[in-house]
């Protein structure tokens, strides 16, 4: 598939993958709502039939689809089913929001750079399935999350987006992953904006971001004393 280019004035075409809750789905859906957003949602495709996020893109009327992954013999079949369902809604951004299957990395090739996914951590740190409880575990003092595009090896591939909370004392993963969440909400949404403005490109293994500003001298301490 050719590289994502934003040479037309058109808006962005994201399909969005969800297994479960759906917070990062309804954190993009609040965004498309926005008038002047230059993406919009044509497709939610979950593996699972009793995701909450289903009924988020339902509510405001964004076509959802549900492929059973255990209806399929080997994850190269689930895959190109969802494939087909992303390419005939003329999917141009996939973006992975909570979906709990890994890809294969046939997938993984065919849509790259059109692929991205959000990550609980500030990769390369804690990469896998547990990454609130490996930081608490670290003692690290500042996490956050990361929006990349996806590579076949998981959690890794070209970083989009970063953002930083602190860790407190005493946090357990529960309350790590409420304060990480509420930075995923304003990263994701970031992250789909630079693409959709063509102001994200892919050089080597980084992504370059076109006219990204940062708030000047910000310094994230903790403890700030
Ligand atoms: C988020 O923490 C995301 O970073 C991770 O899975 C979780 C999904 O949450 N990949 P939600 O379904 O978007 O609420």
């Amino acid at each position: 598939m050719a590289p994502l280019s934003r040479a037309s004035a058109g808006k962005l075409r994201l399909g969005v993958l969800i297994s479960g809750r759906g917070s990062n789905l309804q954190a993009l859906i609040d965004a498309t709502r926005i008038s002047t957003f230059p993406a919009e949602i044509v497709l939610v495709i979950s593996n699972r039939a009793d995701a909450q996020g289903l009924m988020r893109a339902e509510d405001v009327g964004i076509p959802t689809l549900v492929i059973p992954h255990a209806k399929f013999p080997d994850r190269e079949s689930f895959d190109d089913t969802l494939d087909a369902a992303l390419t005939k809604a003329e999917v141009e951004l996939v973006c992975l929001a909570g979906f709990m299957r890994l890809l294969t990395p046939g997938f993984a090739e065919r849509w790259r750079d059109r692929l991205i996914n959000i990550h609980p951590s500030l990769l390369p740190a804690f990469k896998g399935l547990r990454p609130h409880r490996d930081a608490i575990a670290a003692g690290v003092r500042v996490s956050g999350c990361t929006v990349h595009y996806v590579r076949p090896e998981m959690d890794s591939g070209p970083i989009i987006v970063q953002a930083a909370v602190p860790v407190e004392d005493g946090d357990d993963e529960a309350t790590l992953a409420g304060r990480i969440l509420a930075a995923e909400h304003a990263a994701y949404p970031l992250a789909v904006r630079l693409i959709a403005e063509g102001r994200v490109s892919v050089i080597g293994d980084k992504a370059r971001i076109d006219g990204g500003t940062i708030t000047p001298g910000a310094v994230m301490l903790n403890p700030a004393e």
